[in-house]
């Protein structure tokens, strides 16, 4: 049935964010774990026995299609460029680090210094009057993950704020099969909860609850008001069966990347989910998520139940999305219809279509006044 509160989504953005050529947003990007780049307990054994420099992995991970190597120098500081060997375009991933902290060339092997200069060439002899060097990129390591910066006039990542003091965090790594805004508005879509992930929570009665969402050039975030207290397993663990416990939760999404789920339940207990949303080509998305909890309940244990859970509920999601592309791609561009309760998604068209053309820092810098609208809703 069509009724006039149905309108299409715009068929150009249907099928990915971003053109495929590389083109982040100007902005710092927390693209991987800081404890990633750790040698493994064998490595560091020999370290210990051998009294061997600060050892490093090579990571090599892709951001908007393209391959990006990352490591740590002698002294331990990361480093990061371009994957790619200037002399025949080896991986230089694939290499390995140099006693120096810079990179050696698994194919012609090739030498470059942590600053990414040619230090050596095997076989040349005399000089190399060439300069030649990899593309870096600066990267800075803060709130144990490795932030690169893509053209940000910041000369840091800005600090994200938001979680209780004294919460603990847990930091986990996955990949989605869906682009940008599909895996954005899927993380924070509320109608297809009860069904996708029925049984984990919001399952049983309907509830009225009313929708505000505050939008600004660069951000939205929705709080939801009236939500009943958790049911199913999650009500269990937190105590909610007992004592029903007053809810609160926001929806937010911020340019470029980050998704954040919070909530409140009770005085005493904050579940702050914030991911950021990395896009690896047209059709994945890395999800760095960063899970921080305050509560009353031993930290360990939380983990220990809240862990598979979230696996689970990742996995359900993950089966939507990869058969969502691949229906996407088989029936090519075609108009998509919204109602008025498919709130995030349709906001989350505009921010990101806007998103490409902002300059991100100078919008940092003007304050702005929210605009508000409420949207009734069933859960
Ligand atoms: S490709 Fe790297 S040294 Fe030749
Ligand atoms: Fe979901």
């Amino acid at each position: 049935m069509k009724t006039k509160n149905f309108t299409p989504a715009d068929p150009e953005r249907l099928r990915g964010t971003f053109e495929p050529s590389f083109r982040p947003e100007p902005a710092w990007y927390p693209l991987l774990a800081a404890r990633v780049l750790q040698p493994n307990i064998w490595q560091r054994l020999l370290r210990k026995v051998l009294h061997r420099q600060v050892d490093s992995k090579l990571v090599s991970i892709v951001f908007y299609d393209r391959p990006i190597v990352v490591w740590r120098d002698q002294n331990g500081a990361v480093r990061a460029a371009f994957d790619r060997c200037p002399h025949r375009s080896m991986p230089v991933s694939l290499g390995e680090r140099t006693p120096e902290g810079g990179l050696r060339c698994p194919y012609h092997g090739w030498e470059f210094t942590a600053a990414g200069d040619v230090a050596r060439i095997p076989c040349l002899v005399g000089e190399s009057s060439a300069n030649i060097s990899l593309t870096m990129i600066p990267a800075i390591e803060q709130s144990d993950m490795i932030w690169l910066n893509f053209g940000s006039t910041l000369s840091r990542p800005p600090a994200y704020s938001g979680a209780h003091p004294e919460s603990q965090r847990i930091i986990r790594q996955v990949v989605a099969q869906g682009d940008l805004l599909s895996t954005a508005e899927n993380a924070l879509d509320i109608p297809h909860t009860a069904v996708v992930h029925r049984g984990l929570f919001r399952s049983g009665k309907k509830h009225p609850i009313e929708a505000i969402s505050r939008r600004t050039q660069r951000a939205i975030e929705i709080e939801y008001v009236g939500e009943p207290a958790p049911r199913g397993i999650l009500a269990l663990l937190l105590g909610a069966r007992r004592s029903p416990l007053r809810v609160e939760h926001w929806d937010r999404f911020l340019l470029p990347t980050t998704i954040e789920v919070e909530y409140r339940l009770g005085p005493r207990l904050q579940i702050l989910v914030r991911a950021f949303a990395l896009p690896i080509d047209p059709r994945k998305t890395r999800l760095l998520t960063e899970i921080s909890i305050h509560s009353p309940f031993p930290f360990a244990l939380l983990r220990l139940v809240l862990e598979p859970i979230a696996r689970l509920i990742f996995a359900q999601d993950n089966r939507i999305l990869s058969r969502q592309a691949q229906n996407r791609s088989s029936f090519g561009p075609q108009p998509e219809y919204s109602t008025k309760i498919d709130l995030m998604g349709s906001e989350l068209r505009r921010l990101l279509k806007r998103g490409l053309r902002a300059d991100q820092d100078s919008a940092l810098n003007k304050t702005e006044e929210a605009q508000e609208q409420r949207t009734k809703m069933e859960i």
